[in-house]
C-alpha cells in the first residue's frame, strides 16, 4: 500500500516536472537519480545542481571557513559576467544553481545581472545563495528578487552578539536582522529567506534560541549543518569542532522539536560522524553538482575549490561536457566506487565509508 502511494506519488512530481521543465530535462532528471544508485563511471545524465563562485572576495574572516584558514589572497577575484555567460552556456537541463563559492557573493557588482541571464535562460531553474548579509539592504533584496532570484540563506551561526563576534569576528549581528525583519514584513516582492548555521562548539547552546530567533525575524526556514571536516586548519585540531557531543546532540534535539512547535521549516544536514557516528551521505558531487570557481575553472565540489591546487579543466577553453566525462573525473569516480579515497578527497565525510557509497540518503541534498 505505502509502496504504491510512493510510486503514484512518484509519478505525479515527475508529470509535473515535465510540465515544467518539459520532457528532455525529466528525462535527465531520471538519468541523474538513477547514476546517484548506480555510480556509473561515465556519465549521460547532466548535473542537476551547479554551484558557481561568483567572487571569491570577502567583507567577513570567520573562523570556521577554510577562505580564512586556507585561502590565497593573491588568488582571488570576482567572476565577470562574460565568464558567468560562457560557463553557463555550457550547461544542459540543470535545475539549482548555488551562486556563493568560498566568498561573499553580494561583493560582486554583477550579481543582479548573473541572476536576470540565468533567469533569461532558464525560466525554471532555481536560483539562489548564501550570504553574511552584512551587505543585504530591502533595496538589494527586492533588486534581486525582480532580476529573478529565488533564495537567500543568511549565515548568521549564532543567537547573540557575543558569539557572533566570536565566530563571525562582526558586531552587525542586530543590524543584520533588521534589515531581514524589514525585508520580510515589506510590501516588495523577496526572495524566499532562511538563517543558516553551522554547528561548532561555540554555538551548541544557542541553538534552541537561534530557532526561536528564526521564528521571530518571520523567515522562511532554519538551517543547521555540521562543520566540513575538510575545512580545518592545516595546522592539526580544528579548534571550533564540537568536543561536547553529547550536548550537540541533545541542543539540536530540542531545537528540531521547538521548530516544529513553532510550525518553522527546520533542515539539519548532518555530516560530523563524531556526533551522528550512523549518518553518511555519500559523495553526490562527483556525479551531480560540480562546482566552478570565479576565474571559470571546474573543481569536483565546494570543499575542494581552490583551483590553483586542483582543477579538473578551465571552462573558458574546454566544453563542460567533455571534462565531465575527461580522464580525471572518470579516475576519481572509479576510484570512489571501487573504496579507494582520491588523494584530494582524504578527510571528507562523503568518502570515508565506500561500503556504503552505493546507498544515497540525499534526493533533495544542495538546495540548502
Ligand atoms: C563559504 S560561505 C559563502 C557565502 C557567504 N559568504 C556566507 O557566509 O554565507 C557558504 C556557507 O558555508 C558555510 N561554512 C563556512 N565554513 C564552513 C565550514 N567549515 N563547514 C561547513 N560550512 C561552512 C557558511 O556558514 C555559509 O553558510
Ligand atoms: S563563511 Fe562566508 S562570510 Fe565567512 S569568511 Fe567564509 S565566505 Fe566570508
Amino acid at each position: 500500500m505505502a509502496d504504491s502511494l510512493r510510486s503514484k506519488n512518484r509519478i505525479s512530481r515527475l508529470a509535473g516536472m515535465a510540465r515544467r521543465h518539459g520532457a528532455a530535462s525529466t528525462w535527465n532528471h531520471i538519468l541523474a537519480a538513477v547514476s546517484l544508485r548506480t555510480r556509473p563511471v561515465r556519465l549521460v545524465s547532466w548535473p542537476r545542481f551547479i554551484q558557481i563562485e561568483v567572487t571569491s572576495r570577502c567583507n567577513m574572516a570567520c573562523v570556521q571557513c577554510s577562505r580564512s584558514t586556507l585561502g590565497k589572497p593573491e588568488c582571488q577575484g570576482n567572476m565577470s559576467l562574460d565568464v558567468f555567460d560562457r560557463v553557463l552556456s555550457g550547461f544542459k537541463h540543470y535545475q539549482y544553481v548555488t551562486l556563493h563559492g568560498l566568498g561573499e557573493p553580494l561583493m560582486n557588482p554583477q550579481l543582479e545581472d548573473m541572476v536576470r541571464l540565468l533567469r533569461q535562460r532558464s525560466p525554471e531553474v532555481v536560483v539562489g545563495f548564501n550570504t553574511n548579509g552584512l551587505l543585504l539592504t530591502p533595496q538589494k533584496a527586492i533588486d534581486l528578487a525582480e532580476a529573478g532570484l529565488d533564495e537567500i540563506g543568511i549565515s548568521l551561526d549564532a543567537a547573540t552578539d557575543e558569539t557572533f563576534l566570536r565566530i563571525r569576528g562582526s558586531d552587525k549581528l542586530r543590524e543584520i536582522k533588521k534589515n531581514i525583519a524589514t525585508i520580510v514584513s515589506g510590501p516588495g516582492p523577496r526572495p524566499k529567506l532562511a538563517v543558516t548555521l553551522v554547528v561548532m562548539e561555540p554555538n551548541i547552546r544557542e541553538l534552541v534560541a537561534f530557532v526561536e530567533m528564526a521564528h521571530a525575524i518571520g523567515v522562511d526556514r532554519a538551517s543547521f549543518c555540521d562543520l566540513s571536516s575538510r575545512w580545518k586548519p592545516a595546522s592539526g585540531e580544528d579548534p571550533m569542532a564540537v568536543r561536547d557531543v553529547e550536548t550537540a546532540r541533545e541542543e539540536s534535539a530540542k531545537a528540531e522539536r521547538r521548530a516544529s512547535k513553532l510550525g518553522l521549516p527546520f533542515v539539519y544536514t548532518k555530516l560530523d560522524d563524531a556526533i551522528w557516528p550512523d549518518v553518511f551521505i555519500p559523495c553526490f558531487y562527483l556525479w551531480d553538482y560540480p562546482y566552478i570557481t570565479w576565474e571559470g575553472k571546474l573543481t569536483p565540489c565546494c570543499a575542494l575549490p581552490y583551483a590553483e591546487e586542483f582543477s579538473l579543466g578551465d571552462l573558458r577553453e574546454r566544453p563542460f561536457r567533455e571534462l565531465w566525462n575527461g580522464k580525471i573525473y572518470r579516475r576519481m569516480r572509479t576510484d570512489l566506487r571501487e573504496g579507494v579515497i582520491p588523494d584530494v578527497c582524504e578527510g571528507c565525510h562523503h568518502a570515508e565509508d565506500p561500503a556504503l557509497g552505493h546507498v544515497c540518503t540525499c534526493d533533495d541534498a544542495g538546495t540548502s
